[in-house]
């Protein structure tokens, strides 16, 4: 029983955290795709709103190397674990 406390309470900071410092901020992933994903680069992709299963699939095909971008490449690896977060997140602006 009181793991299970522990654990809601655990999961309720992270989701709070995640308002804050979610990990597309946290890994500097706006410096391309702006803020909350709106890019306004014509050469970086805008990521607001896609499909989070989209999303996390074109992070893992980066990492994988079934989809090739040299600096994708190196920014997918940052992002190993928290694709689903990440994808949740833009999923959402
Ligand atoms: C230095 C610039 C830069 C940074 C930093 C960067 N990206 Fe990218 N990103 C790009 C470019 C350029 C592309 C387009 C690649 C291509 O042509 O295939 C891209 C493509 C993507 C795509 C595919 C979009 C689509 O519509 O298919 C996703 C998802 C993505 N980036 C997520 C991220 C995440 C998450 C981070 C942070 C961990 C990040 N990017 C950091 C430059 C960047």
């Amino acid at each position: 029983m009181k793991k299970i406390l522990l654990i809601a309470a655990a999961s309720t900071v992270l989701s709070m955290g995640s308002v804050q410092a979610n990990p597309y901020d946290a890994l500097g992933c706006a410096g391309c795709h702006g803020a909350g994903g709106k890019s306004s680069i014509p050469t970086y992709p805008s990521l607001n709103g896609q499909q989070a299963a989209y999303t996390v699939k074109q992070l893992k095909d980066f990492q994988s190397g079934a989809r090739k971008d040299a600096t994708m490449g190196a920014m997918a690896g940052l992002a190993a674990g928290q694709e689903q977060a990440i994808a949740d997140y833009l999923a959402a602006q």
